[in-house]
Formats: structure tokens, C-alpha cells, sequence
């Protein structure tokens, strides 16, 4: 049989190979497969993180989503999670909810509606997740708790996925509990009824989107929730797993991971866990945060994307590493496939893994990351010490009779003018099923059956400009389905186009803050409403906005340049504000929460009334009109030296916004 001479023919090579210091792996599924895999994915939110993707121009816009979505063209990803907005800072701004209170449904607020058609439009197979970062303040009757009233959480999630459905078409296939935060067996155990009871038996429970304990534990200790938990979700697990969760016999996913800056060490940091999860941690998922950079890249983590697409107002965008170190996994393999129990770390450091379609594909990836080009932001830090080495692989079993495998490869380190990203290289040629590779540091190889993979590209697209120092927003010409203006990113409240059919003319389309309760989260979210858009590098700016408080007697709105900060937590932020508020007064403060207060007077504004407020800041002094007419004016403003400009609202309140310019230098 060829099997047995093949056999012989492996240990001539090996003793030979063994004499020259080379190692040997073997490759087999004889004796059954490791465990069924679940693909690779990213995350859009937590929060806000693809906030200017949806303003791009296309053909741009387009070819980012292929990069990220289409088939064989780049990351190709397996699985989009998106976060269920929850109206509070969950990281990098506010994504608005789909009940902002109790009374209120409407799906088509956000853009994560939006993203999850364009990926499933590209790739009808796509596993989609939902997960809540925070929840409505109503959902807690006024505790900052989701869990005291069960049933009301459980039907806000359960309204969410059947939206998708029934709105957009969308099945979602999975859902979480609370990002980062404590869960709630009884909860846990309700959202399945629930989603039974509404015929939703194919969605999956995640939990917990924290650690891998306590939920092991007491999956372990209860056999209900063992039942309705489908997987166990860790996040940042520095590749390890721990025994009760591999006893619990339940599917093990990095549930959120990476959350690197996007460079080639952070490429580096991601081919290291896409293999280590496995090797090390028996994962079958791995889930970036974030999926793409698209925000403003001073909010907290920039650019720690698998791509950047932070500039709509030029078109750039950035494919960076992290794209094409997906593509040597996600190309080459799909859900459903399998790994093979022959995966391992080789001698010389770096992991590899294989995996099989069960049909007779086989798909291997190799990565020899070395520390410099495997550190993570989240530890356990790698302490791998890797050399160059020869490596030999024996395949066996179903791939013995392999004769040729494609070969795709990258070397990520531009230090040593060999860089290469997710290169075809000549087909490698197996005799009697025996390869040697000889592997250098910081390189990532796919040797695969398939011959699908490509590299897909577009044209360079137009080059990096800053934010326009002249911009003008009326709020008249609206981008539907999306619900917010272009480049304002809210860090508190939510800010949403509205329409006024009962205006006499001028404002019949505005913006408006919606939030009139605090909503439920992790990060202290301040009092006020802020939505900033603009270069974090202006210092001088013309900030003027028409504004119209709605709230009698206590209700205020501001406008402010030079705000230096958003994200979690955005109540530090300092630059200049000018508020105005429906008592009549006004003030200046060189903060957010309105504490640090510079000045303050009679303006004479009301509620239910428009007014126009410019704020100009100018080297040290800054200047405040009303209506056009001077109110405050040469003010030394001793705070940050730049900012982005925004408006807000004193408290979570309606308010409108209408005419907003900015001119900056
Ligand atoms: C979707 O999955 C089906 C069944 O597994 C497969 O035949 C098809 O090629 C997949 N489509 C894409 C675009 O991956
Ligand atoms: C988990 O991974 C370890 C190390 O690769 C392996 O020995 C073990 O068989 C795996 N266990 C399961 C249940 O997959
Ligand atoms: C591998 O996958 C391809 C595409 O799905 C399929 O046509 C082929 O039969 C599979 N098996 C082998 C051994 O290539
Ligand atoms: C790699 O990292 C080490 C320390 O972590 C540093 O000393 C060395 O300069 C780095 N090498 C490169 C090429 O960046
Ligand atoms: C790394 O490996 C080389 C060669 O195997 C060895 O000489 C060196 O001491 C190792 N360094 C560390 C920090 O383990
Ligand atoms: C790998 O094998 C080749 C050919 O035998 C040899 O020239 C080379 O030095 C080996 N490399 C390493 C790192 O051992
Ligand atoms: C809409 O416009 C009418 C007429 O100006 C005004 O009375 C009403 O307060 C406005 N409603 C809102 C919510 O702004
Ligand atoms: C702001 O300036 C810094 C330092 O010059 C630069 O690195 C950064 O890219 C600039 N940011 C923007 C948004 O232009
Ligand atoms: C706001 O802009 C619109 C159109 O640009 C204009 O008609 C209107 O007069 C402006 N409103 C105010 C109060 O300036």
C-alpha cells in the first residue's frame, strides 16, 4: 500500500533531517480531529469604533467593507459582532439604542444595521453576534443594574434580534449578556426562555464577555445554565484557558482580543493568537477589537483596528497588517472545518496549526513571531525567543497522498527590508508526504490545498488631508438610514436628526440630544451631552451654532473649542465652553462638567426659542457673541492649546442644534 511505503520513506527522511538538527512535526487525522472551528471576527463598538465609515465617500466606502467582508479579497472575516447601542460611552462614543425609552422602538438609529447588511451582503455565511455594552437607564428603573427587573433586559435584547429580522433581514446567530460586566444567572437563564418563546430557539447564549471564571464555575454547579450557555467567551485571554472551562465541554471563543495599535506589531500580536488561542488555549474564535479604526484617533486607543478608516473628508484609509495576517487564516478555512489534534509550537519558537474541511482540504498556518513583533496591549506578555529553523511536516493519514500545496507568506518585520505581506509564493511540492520549510523570524506561512486565496486590491486611495478648517453642517441634507451628522462623534448623550413639520421654516431640521435619563454603564459618564467633531489639533477656531433648549427654566446648551478628550471617561474633558441657559444666564468654563467657570452673566436666553451662539478662540483670549452681538469678550482661557470644537447640553435633556460652523486655523 502506498501508506506503508510512504511510511518507510518518512523515517529515511527523518533520521537523515534529524541528523542536521531539523525538528519534524506530524500532520494526521487518523485518530479523529481536534476541535470544529468557528472562524475569526472583529467587533464594530465598544463603543462607536466604525463611527466614520459610514461618511465615506464611495467608491471608497466600498472598498473598505471588501477589504474587511468580501470573500477571498482581504480579512474575509467569518463573523461581525456588533455592539446593541445602549446610549452610554462604551470607549470611543455613544451608540444610540433602539429604545431610547420605554414606549420607543425604532430600528434604524446607528450605523451597526447598516455594517451587519453590508457584511452579509458580501458574505452570506457571516455569523453575526450582538452584545450589550450598556443599557438604557429605563431597562434599570433608575438603578445603574440591568438585572433587577430580568424580563424588561430580556425583552430589550429580544426586540433587538427580531428588529434585525424583521427590519433588515438580518438572523442574528448570536448574543451576549453584558460586555466586561457581571451576569445574572436568573437572566441568563430567562433570555433563553424568552428567545424560545419567540421562536428564536437558533440564537446562541454567549457568556460571559468577561474572564473565563466564575461562569465555568457555576456552569459547572448548574446544570440549567450549562444547558443554555452554547459558548464560554473570554476576553483578552493571553491565550490560555482555564480547566473548568475546558471541563464544561462547551465551545471556548476569545470573544474580544488584539486591541493593538495596527502596525506590524500589532499584525505580529495578532498571527501569534489567531494560532495560540488554539495551541495553547483550546479557542475556536478569535474576535478583534476592534474591526476597523474608524474614529477620531485621539479618543482613547486609535487605530488599534484591524484597518484605519478615520478621514471621510479625504477618502484615505489604511489596510494595514492586521488585514492580511486574517487572510492567511480566514482564506483558507471556514466555519464548520476542523482542526487537527497534530498543532503544536515549534522548537525554535512559533506555533502552527492545521485544519481540515474533512473533505480532504487541509489548510496549515505557521507563525514565528518573535517578541518584538508579538506584543499585545493586553498581557500576558509573549516571552517567545524565536530563530530561524528548519521545520519538517509529515503529513499523514487523509493528506498523504498530498502532492502540492499553495504557499502563502509574510515576513513582518520592515526593519529588516524584507517585508512582505500575504504574498503568493510558488506552489510547494510534497514528496511522499514530507515537506521542510525553512522558517525565519516574524514570518506567517499558509500552505493550503485550496487555490482560492488572493490579494485583493483597489487603487491607493486619495492621501491623508486633515479635517477641513472650513466646515458647515445645517442639518437639511440628511445621509439616510443613518440617524447622525457627519464627524460628530457623541462621547455623552445621543444626537440625532429631527424633524419639525410645526416649524415656521428656518428649523425644521436640527439636530437634537435625545437622552433624558442616564443610561446604565460601567464608565462614569458625566451629567452633560457632548458630541465633538473636527481636528484635534485646531487651536484657533469660530465655533457658531443656532441652539434651542427645550427644557424651561433649567434647561442649557453650549458650544466649545479646544476640547482635548472624549471616550471613557469623557467628564475630564477641559477646553472652552460657552454656555447658555434657559434662566437667562450664561457662562464660560474651561470644562465640561461647567466647574472650572471663567465668567459669568445675563444673556437673556429662553427656552423655546432659537439663538445663535459663536465662540471664537484665539491664542490665549477667547470671545463670546449672541445673536451676533458681542456678549463676553477678550477672555484669557489658560487651558489645553487645542481641541476639537462641539456642542452639548448642561444635562440629559432635549435640546436642538441647527446651522453649525466651524472655521479653524
Ligand atoms: C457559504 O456556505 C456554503 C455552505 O457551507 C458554501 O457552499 C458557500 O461557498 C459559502 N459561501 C461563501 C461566500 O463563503
Ligand atoms: C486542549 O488543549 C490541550 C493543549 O493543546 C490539549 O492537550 C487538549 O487535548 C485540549 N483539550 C480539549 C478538550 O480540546
Ligand atoms: C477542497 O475544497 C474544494 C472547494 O471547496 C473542493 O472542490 C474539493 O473537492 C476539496 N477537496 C480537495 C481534496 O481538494
Ligand atoms: C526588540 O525588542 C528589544 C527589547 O524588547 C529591543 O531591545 C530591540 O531593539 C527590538 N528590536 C527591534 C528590531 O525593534
Ligand atoms: C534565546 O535562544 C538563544 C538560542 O537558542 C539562546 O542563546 C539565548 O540564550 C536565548 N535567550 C533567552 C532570553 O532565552
Ligand atoms: C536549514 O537547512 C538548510 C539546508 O540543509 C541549511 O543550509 C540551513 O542552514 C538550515 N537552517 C537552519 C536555521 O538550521
Ligand atoms: C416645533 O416647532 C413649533 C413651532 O415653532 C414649536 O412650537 C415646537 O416647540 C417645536 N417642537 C420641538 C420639539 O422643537
Ligand atoms: C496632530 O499633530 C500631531 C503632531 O504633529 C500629528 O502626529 C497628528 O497626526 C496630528 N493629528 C491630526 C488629527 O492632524
Ligand atoms: C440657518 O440656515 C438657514 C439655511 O442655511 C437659513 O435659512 C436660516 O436663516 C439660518 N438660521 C439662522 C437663525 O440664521
Amino acid at each position: 500500500m502506498a501508506a506503508s511505503s510512504s511510511v518507510g520513506g518518512h523515517l529515511l527522511v527523518l533520521c537523515l533531517q534529524l541528523s542536521l538538527g531539523v525538528s519534524v512535526y506530524v500532520l494526521d487525522d487518523r485518530g479523529g480531529l481536534g476541535r470544529e472551528f468557528d472562524g475569526i471576527g472583529a467587533v464594530s463598538g465598544g463603543g462607536a469604533t466604525s463611527r466614520l465609515l459610514i461618511n465615506y465617500p464611495e467608491p471608497y466606502r466600498t472598498q473598505i467593507l471588501d477589504y474587511l467582508f468580501k470573500p477571498n479579497f482581504g480579512a474575509s472575516l467569518h463573523i461581525l459582532k456588533v455592539e446593541i447601542g445602549g446610549d452610554a460611552q462604551t470607549t470611543d462614543g455613544t451608540e444610540p439604542s433602539h429604545m431610547h425609552y420605554p414606549d420607543d422602538q425604532n430600528y434604524f438609529r446607528g450605523y451597526e444595521w447598516w455594517l451587519m447588511k453590508e457584511a452579509k451582503k458580501r458574505n452570506p455565511n457571516i455569523t453575526l453576534i450582538g452584545l450589550p455594552w450598556a443599557y438604557p437607564g429605563w431597562i434599570g428603573n433608575g438603578e445603574n443594574w440591568p438585572y433587577d427587573y430580568p424580563d424588561v433586559t430580556a425583552y430589550y435584547v429580544v426586540s433587538w434580534i427580531i428588529g434585525a429580522k424583521q427590519y433588515h433581514d438580518l438572523d442574528i446567530d448570536y448574543i451576549g449578556i453584558w460586555n466586561e460586566r457581571v451576569f445574572d444567572v436568573k437572566y441568563i437563564k430567562l433570555l433563553r426562555y424568552t428567545m424560545d418563546k419567540y421562536g428564536l430557539e437558533r440564537v446562541r447564549i454567549i457568556a460571559s464577555d468577561n474572564l473565563w471564571q466564575p461562569i465555568a464555575f457555576y456552569m459547572l454547579h448548574d446544570p440549567e445554565l450549562l444547558r443554555v450557555v452554547d459558548v464560554i467567551g473570554a476576553h483578552y485571554p493571553g491565550t490560555i484557558t482555564v480547566p473548568d472551562a475546558i471541563m464544561t465541554g462547551k465551545k471556548l471563543w476569545s470573544s474580544e482580543d488584539y486591541s493593538t495599535f495596527n502596525d506590524e506589531v500589532g499584525g505580529g500580536c495578532w498571527a501569534r493568537i489567531l494560532n495560540q488561542n488554539y495551541v495553547n488555549g483550546n479557542m475556536t474564535c478569535t474576535i478583534s477589537w476592534n474591526l476597523v479604526a474608524s474614529y477620531y484617533e485621539e479618543l482613547p486607543f486609535g487605530r488599534e483596528g484591524l484597518m484605519t478608516a478615520k478621514e471621510p473628508w479625504s477618502g484615505h484609509y489604511d489596510v494595514s497588517s492586521p488585514i492580511w495576517i486574517t487572510a492567511h487564516t480566514t482564506q483558507f478555512t471556514q466555519p464548520g472545518w476542523h482542526y487537527l489534534r497534530t498543532v503544536g509550537h515549534l522548537e525554535n519558537g512559533g506555533s502552527y496549526v492545521a485544519l481540515t474541511d474533512g473533505r480532504g482540504n487541509l489548510t496549515l498556518i505557521i507563525e514565528t513571531m518573535s517578541h518584538n513583533h508579538s506584543i499585545c496591549i493586553r498581557p500576558p506578555l509573549p516571552k517567545y525567543n524565536v530563530s530561524a529553523q528548519n521545520a519538517t511536516f509529515h503529513l499523514q493519514g487523509s493528506f498523504n497522498d498530498l502532492s502540492t500545496l499553495q504557499v502563502w507568506y509574510s515576513q513582518l518585520d520592515s526593519t529588516s527590508g524584507k517585508e512582505t505581506i500575504f504574498k503568493q509564493l510558488s506552489p510547494l511540492k510534497v514528496k511522499q508526504g514530507v515537506f521542510t520549510l525553512e522558517l525565519g523570524v516574524d514570518e506567517v506561512y499558509t500552505l493550503t490545498t485550496l487555490k482560492t486565496g488572493k490579494k485583493g486590491s483597489y487603487p491607493d486611495p486619495p492621501a491623508s488631508q486633515p479635517f477641513p478648517s472650513k466646515y458647515k453642517d445645517d442639518f437639511d441634507v440628511r445621509n439616510p438610514p443613518f440617524s447622525e451628522a457627519p464627524c460628530f462623534a457623541d462621547q455623552a448623550g445621543v444626537f440625532e436628526y429631527f424633524t419639525n413639520t410645526s416649524d415656521p421654516g428656518d428649523h425644521v431640521f436640527t439636530l437634537r440630544q435625545v437622552l433624558t435619563q442616564r443610561p446604565i454603564t460601567c464608565s462614569i459618564d458625566p451629567d452633560q451631552a457632548i458630541s465633538v467633531i473636527g481636528n484635534y489639533n485646531w487651536t484657533d477656531m469660530v465655533v457658531s451654532c443656532d441652539v434651542y433648549i427645550e427644557t424651561p427654566n433649567t434647561g442649557g446648551i453650549f458650544v466649545a473649542g479646544r476640547v482635548d478628550r472624549g471616550g471613557s471617561p469623557t467628564w475630564g474633558a477641559k477646553g472652552v465652553f460657552f454656555w447658555v441657559f434657559a434662566d437667562g444666564t450664561y457662562k464660560v468654563t474651561l470644562d465640561l462638567l461647567g466647574k472650572i467657570v471663567l465668567r459669568k452673566g445675563l444673556s437673556g436666553v429662553q427656552a423655546g426659542s432659537w439663538h445663535t451662539l459663536t465662540l471664537k478662540i484665539e491664542g490665549l483670549y477667547a470671545s463670546g457673541m449672541l445673536n451676533g452681538y458681542p456678549l463676553w469678550k477678550k477672555m484669557l482661557v489658560i487651558g489645553p492649546l487645542h481641541g476639537w470644537a462641539a456642542i452639548g447640553t448642561s444635562a440629559l435633556e432635549f435640546a436642538q442644534f441647527d446651522n453649525f460652523s466651524i472655521e479653524a486655523s
